[in-house]
């Protein structure tokens, strides 16, 4: 972990890989949008661990895709969850990885909402207690690092206390502190069968416009006891990610959002960019923003190329 926030080249060692774990033996299912990214079932997620660990990148983000979703999320908590049992086959097979859970009801309900839906909206404190008990398992599982990713307000609090009651006070919380509702995260909808079923994500996502309102949300999860945080897209919140920098001292990540691949990736593929060089340039300009480490689907080609 010490490796992981390091703070300033461009290494391999500041790489997260997100990936996306669905139910199945030997899956590897294209993700349309974002390639060659694809839905990975256990065992061959397990198969690109190894490769992760011998590029020398730090660690994965593990996002989950139920056969099943309900009003309720409850394959989110589920300790036989998919991210669960993800979670569990990768420490036992490549423990040097360092396996980050995201938190979040998205992926688990049936309308797409990241809470729980109380007339026509998402209803802040009742989702709390989803959350904690998803991260309880998650800990449980072996998970690392937990990452609540629904920015409910109260969820880090919420979070920690639920894992020091539960025996897993060393467990660190990476909040997703300033996240904004963004446009760019319309790939990860797809690869992750999460949009919406009605409405938007603007209640409880932040306002793309306002950076005070960013630095009161780090402030408060720091004061609840996050333990790091991630900032999130990162390319169009570079101004961002200075600004927390400068503002507090716990380690930063910053997402490099699927939109963002996905934009490098399209207009490569027709010829209109040079794809390693549009790589290489973002990942650079978000670490010298502050970025202590970076959440990349360029994990895998940029580690190579710095190999
Ligand atoms: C869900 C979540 C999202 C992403 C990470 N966690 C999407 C969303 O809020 O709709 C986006 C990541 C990406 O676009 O790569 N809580
Ligand atoms: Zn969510």
């Amino acid at each position: 972990m010490r490796r992981l926030v390091r703070e300033t080249r461009l290494d391999p060692a500041n790489f997260i890989l997100p990936l996306f774990i669905c139910t199945g033996e030997g899956v590897r299912r294209p993700i349309k949008s974002m390639p060659p990214q694809c839905q990975l079932s256990v065992d061959t997620a397990v198969e690109e661990c190894r490769e992760l660990v011998s590029l020398g990148i730090s660690g994965v983000m593990l996002f989950g895709i139920p056969d099943v979703k309900d009003e309720v999320a409850s394959g989110a908590y589920d300790d036989q969850g998919i991210v669960q049992e993800a979670v569990r086959a990768i420490k036992r097979e490549v423990p040097g990885l360092i396996v980050i859970t995201d938190v979040c009801n998205c992926e688990y309900t049936s309308h797409g909402h990241c809470g729980r839906i109380v007339d026509g909206d998402v209803e802040n404190d009742s989702t709390l207690q989803w959350l904690a008990r998803t991260a309880v398992s998650h800990a449980r599982a072996g998970a690392d690092i937990v990452a609540p990713a629904d920015m409910m307000d109260g969820r880090i609090a919420a979070l920690r206390t639920a894992l020091d009651g539960a025996g897993y006070e060393k467990t660190p919380i990476l909040s997703y502190a300033a996240k904004f509702a963004s446009v760019f995260y319309g790939p990860f909808r797809e690869a992750a069968e999460s949009t919406p079923q009605f409405g938007d994500r603007r209640s409880y996502q932040m306002d793309p416009a306002n950076t005070r309102e960013a630095m009161k949300e780090i402030d408060l999860d720091i004061e609840e006891g996050a333990d790091m945080i991630i900032m999130k897209p990162a390319l169009a919140y570079l101004d961002v990610i200075l600004q927390a920098k400068q503002r507090c001292n716990v380690p930063i990540g910053a997402y490099q959002v699927s939109g963002e691949y996905s934009m490098i990736k399209a207009a490569a593929a027709n010829g209109w960019i040079d794809e390693e060089r549009a790589m290489m340039e973002t990942l650079t300009s978000i670490k010298r923003a502050g970025a202590d480490f970076i959440l990349t689907y360029f994990a895998k080609p940029a580690a190579q190329l710095l190999g």
